[in-house]
Formats: C-alpha cells, sequence, structure tokens
C-alpha cells in the first residue's frame, strides 16, 4: 500500500508537492527539533532532516511508517526517527519541538 502510495504521490501531485516542500522548509532553521504529524512515508521529514537537529515523524499508520523507517535503513539519516503516533493522542509532549509541521494531513483525519 505504501509504496503504492508513493507512486500515485509522484504521478499526479509532483508540481504541488514542487512548490509546498520547499516553502515549509523555508521556515525550519538548523537547531529546529521537527514534528510532523502524518509523515506517511517520510517524504518530507527526509526533505528536512538535513537542514534541522532532528524529526521526529509520526503517523497514525504502521504500515506507513514501516515504509518510512525501511527508507531510512538505507538512507540512514541518525536525526530522523519515525513512530506510529494518533495526532489526536500523541504519546509525548508536544513541548519536545520547537516546530511542527503537516503537509497534506488534515483532510484525511477523521473529526471527533
Ligand atoms: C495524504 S497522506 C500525506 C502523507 C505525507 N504527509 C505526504 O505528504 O506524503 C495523509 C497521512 O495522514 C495520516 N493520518 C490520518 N489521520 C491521522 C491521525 N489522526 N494521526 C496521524 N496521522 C494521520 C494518514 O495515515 C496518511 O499517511
Amino acid at each position: 500500500m505504501s509504496q503504492k502510495y508513493d507512486d500515485w504521490i509522484k504521478n499526479n501531485f509532483k508540481k504541488q508537492y514542487e512548490v509546498f516542500k520547499p516553502k515549509i522548509a523555508s521556515y525550519i532553521k538548523p537547531d529546529d527539533s521537527v514534528l510532523e504529524i502524518g509523515t506517511g512515508t517520510g517524504d518530507f521529514a527526509f526533505y528536512i532532516a538535513p537542514i534541522c537537529k532532528s524529526v521526529t515523524g509520526t503517523d497514525i499508520s504502521h504500515d506507513m511508517i514501516e515504509s518510512a523507517k525501511q527508507k531510512n535503513v538505507e538512507i540512514r539519516y541518525k536525526n530522523l526517527k519515525f513512530q506510529v503516533e494518533d495526532a489526536y493522542d500523541l504519546s509525548f509532549d508536544k513541548s519536545m519541538f520547537t516546530k511542527i509541521v503537516s503537509c497534506n494531513v488534515l483532510q484525511t483525519m477523521k473529526t471527533h
């Protein structure tokens, strides 16, 4: 499923991602500890890992997080980790982070 997701984004939304990724990244500073909500397979987390202190990519989907972790087995960013989390019920204190980012997620979240 996550591979299909990556192909779907690449084939249908490449141009949009090329615009909003640098735009959001322009707010990230080298000393930022970033929490990403709804990281999917980690595309944006991998994009910003080289320009900040740390990134924690979270997603409610185990499949997406497994895929993101697999990618980092090859890429090996030491300042990047992934974990399954529901944005409505995070298991950690948000004050651990200096920035919280989320791309293309809100419309997929269940309302409570
Ligand atoms: C359209 S995808 C976008 C993924 C990634 N941000 C990207 O741009 O490629 C939306 C993601 O939000 C996640 N998501 C939906 N509801 C969530 C929730 N309550 N908590 C965390 N992640 C959630 C989905 O599992 C999915 O991976």
